[in-house]
């Protein structure tokens, strides 16, 4: 059973490779290498004692997609990460982003919709909820209008994906719905790169921690919140990499209800800005420096997921608090700068 990861040498996607190895996949990875490193392949064959086949291709070359497909036919499932995911260069880099996020999904299906069966896990994101009405989110809240381009790629990629399981019985497809992903493997062997000044908050707190960066500002205290600073669901990657394959499974079994189905994967439990300082503190045994700034604009003030599907219907749950998630990322990026 071959399983192409697009975009496996990246965070969740390495992540997911090692997981879907573990369950005895074979997995061969597309990825372009424009934010992420071959030098990844050693660490998911260090964990698992198997290198995964790996291609370097850019999804954009349409030509170079449909080469792929037909010298592996024998692919049965695509778990596709593959994508541009900054929030703030999207909103300077419009068409980068649609034509490396959507122009990609679009070649992919194609290939996908011309087999007897495909299988299709879509790496979607909870921001297509943005400022949800109600706490916990549910996968029935509505999708608002996209707050960034990257925002926007996530809602039409599903809708792209939607319509083409509506005409195409063949075509199962899952769209998993993220919420905060962070840590590392339990080995250290791969973990989260960010390239040049992390945008997102864990990755920042351990350079801070490590001595990188001087302080950590936190965007603002003034959000209605218990304590004034943001709230998100903060899920281990390994439990997110791992309701990949249990969704992957689920589609290739055809225990799903529907030709698309939607889920949200996260922990259930809201952490603000300042709780994910503690938890920080407390795993580091380290204080913290940080100042308290503005809010950064495009910022909502809460977000967490109601995961009652995942549990149920998926049958997957996260395992992982956030103080192990913690420590699991602070012991990568002391692994990495050492
Ligand atoms: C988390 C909280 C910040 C940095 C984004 C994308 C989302 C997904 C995850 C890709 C917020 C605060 C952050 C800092 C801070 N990406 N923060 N100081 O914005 O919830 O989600 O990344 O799929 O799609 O939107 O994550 O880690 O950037 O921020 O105070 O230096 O930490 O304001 O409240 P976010 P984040």
């Amino acid at each position: 059973m071959k399983i192409l990861v697009t975009g496996g040498l990246g965070f969740i996607g390495s992540h997911t490779v090692v997981e879907l190895q573990n369950e005895g996949f074979e997995v061969i990875i597309i990825d372009d290498c424009s934010n992420s490193s071959e030098d990844v392949l050693d660490g998911i064959t260090t964990i698992t004692g198997q290198t995964p086949l790996y291609e370097k291709i850019d999804l954009k070359e349409k030509d170079k997609v449909e080469d792929f497909f037909k010298r592996h036919q024998d692919v049965q499932g695509v778990i596709h990460f593959a994508a541009s995911k900054a929030v703030g260069e999207s909103v300077e880099e419009p068409l980068l982003y649609y034509e490396n996020n959507i122009g990609t999904l679009v070649y992919i299906l194609k290939e996908l919709a011309q087999k007897n069966k495909a299988s299709f896990i879509f790496s979607s994101s909870c921001t297509v909820y943005g400022q949800a009405d109600e706490m916990p989110i549910t996968e029935n809240a509505p999708v608002k209008v996209a707050e960034s381009p990257y925002g926007n790629t996530k809602q039409m990629g599903e809708e792209i994906i939607a319509d083409t399981c509506k005409v195409t019985p063949s075509l199962n497809a899952i769209a998993l719905r993220y919420f905060n992903p962070m840590g590392a493997h339990p080995s250290i062997e791969i973990g989260e790169l960010p390239t040049g000044v992390p945008q997102n908050l864990v990755p920042f707190i351990t350079q801070t921690g490590m001595g990188m960066r001087a302080e950590l500002s936190v965007f603002g205290d003034d959000y209605p919140t218990l304590d004034g600073t943001a709230v998100r669901d903060y899920i281990y990657v390994v439990d997110l990499a791992k309701a990949h394959v249990i969704a992957l499974k689920r589609l290739l079994e055809s225990k799903n209800d529907d030709n698309y189905e939607v889920f949200n994967v996260g922990t259930g439990t809201g952490s603000s800005v300042l709780e994910v300082i503690q938890s920080f503190e407390k795993v580091s045994g380290e204080k913290l420096n940080y100042k308290i700034v503005a809010r950064r604009a495009g910022d909502i003030t809460s977000a967490y997921a109601d995961t009652t599907k995942a549990n149920t219907v998926l049958g997957w749950k996260s395992e992982y608090n956030l103080d192990q998630a913690m420590k699991s990322a602070w012991e990568w990026e002391q692994k990495i700068r050492k």
